[in-house]
């Protein structure tokens, strides 16, 4: 009865320009090892979860990337949005579909942009964290120990108590940089992982609670999962569906979530400051991707340019610089959030 949704209908608009929507960074060699984002985040879980119950939401236009890079998956497992509506809409689709099979189904849903290096203590938690759902009957978060004020993360306050199962008090996505700093001189938050477990039914409650409007649309169209007409019915409301993503429409509002404590070895691989530190580094602390790469009096630095190319770099501290056939981005490593807007910014020009 278990099930992992796995989520890769993101853009990764802070890996920009690698990542680009026509060909985001979950399918991505990120870290040169012969593997894809989406391929490391299966392979997890294999040790967990038939392979044949493992879903992944994307959007309709990377069917070609899913189909190639997970051969043996049937149309079945993989869910197509027609549209980008975050992740509420995404959890829906699945928890809605898999819920119409199997009332008792548990869920883990986990994202396609992260790193795990502690292999036996994630199983471990995960095997924790469904039975924490099972007995508690609670919407169940993973938690990683802050080393910084990171306004991309959800923070996620929680009770003492004698084991690393916790209450949660308060769950806060990205937090301005100021609350961020208290939170972590407070000592009492950890960040959200982003995968979380639940049970079916416990989610859809939470859907009928805090985000009706998405909840009544796809309960409406639940006779038609597995049949020919689930497309159609998916393509008529997702228009319809808010966009929103679960932290902000169900996990900051909700009364009923628990935290596990954990240890993963876990890092999100959203942004070249977080690649910057997993991949080796020189004497210099130059991060470096790339054949022909000359470097003096720079340190610290993140740099991904082509084999091809010749690229010789002086007197650079901190940057983040990043090339391909159409881009160059040259960028301070501590202002990398907003890579983002620049996105943004290259899009509305077009
Ligand atoms: N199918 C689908 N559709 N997937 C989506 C969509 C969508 O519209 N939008 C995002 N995703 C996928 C992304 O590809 C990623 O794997 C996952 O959902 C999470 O989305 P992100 O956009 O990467 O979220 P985030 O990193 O800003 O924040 C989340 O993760 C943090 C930890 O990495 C939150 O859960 C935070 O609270 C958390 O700390
Ligand atoms: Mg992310």
């Amino acid at each position: 009865n278990n099930f992992v949704v796995i989520m890769a209908g993101g853009i990764g608009s802070r890996f920009w320009p690698m990542s680009t929507s026509k060909h985001p960074k979950q399918f991505h060699d990120v870290l040169g090892i012969g593997k894809s984002l989406l391929q490391m985040t299966v392979e997890r879980y294999l040790p967990i979860c038939d392979e044949k119950n493992i879903y992944i939401v994307t959007n309709e236009n990377y069917k070609g990337l899913v189909k190639e890079q997970l051969p043996n998956f049937s149309d079945d497992q993989i869910l197509l949005e027609p549209s980008r509506k975050n992740t509420a809409p995404c959890i829906a689709y699945a928890a809605y579909k898999i819920h119409q099979q199997n009332p008792e189904a548990k869920m883990i849903v986990a994202p396609s942009d992260h790193l795990i290096m502690k292999e036996h203590e994630f199983q471990q938690t995960i095997k924790a964290a469904l039975t924490a759902a099972d007995t508690l009957g609670q919407l169940i978060t993973i938690g990683i120990k802050p080393n910084r004020p990171d306004t991309g993360y959800g923070y996620i306050q929680f009770e003492n108590g004698e084991t690393n199962v916790r209450k949660v008090k308060t769950f806060t996505e990205k937090p301005s940089l100021d609350i961020a700093q208290r939170f972590i001189d407070s000592g009492d938050f950890y960040w959200n992982s982003g995968m979380f477990i639940w049970s079916s039914a416990t989610i859809i409650d939470a859907f009928e609670k805090y985000l009706p409007e998405i909840g009544k649309l796809f309960n409406d169209i639940k006779d038609d999962f597995y049949s020919t007409e689930e497309e159609a019915s998916i393509n008529r409301i997702y228009p319809l569906c808010k966009n929103i993503s679960i932290d902000y429409g169900i996990m900051e509002k909700a009364e009923h979530v628990s935290v596990i404590l954990a240890d993963l070895g876990w890092s999100d691989l959203g942004t070249w400051g977080s690649l910057y530190t997993h991949i080796e580094q020189d004497s210099n602390k130059n991060a470096i991707v790339g054949k022909n790469v000359l470097t003096y009096d720079a340190n610290d630095n993140m740099i991904k340019v082509s084999d091809e190319k010749l690229v010789v770099i002086q007197g650079l501290n901190d940057f983040i610089v990043v090339e391909n056939e159409k881009t160059l981005l040259i960028c301070k490593k501590r202002d990398e959030q907003k890579i983002k807007q620049f996105v943004t910014d290259i899009k509305s020009k077009k």
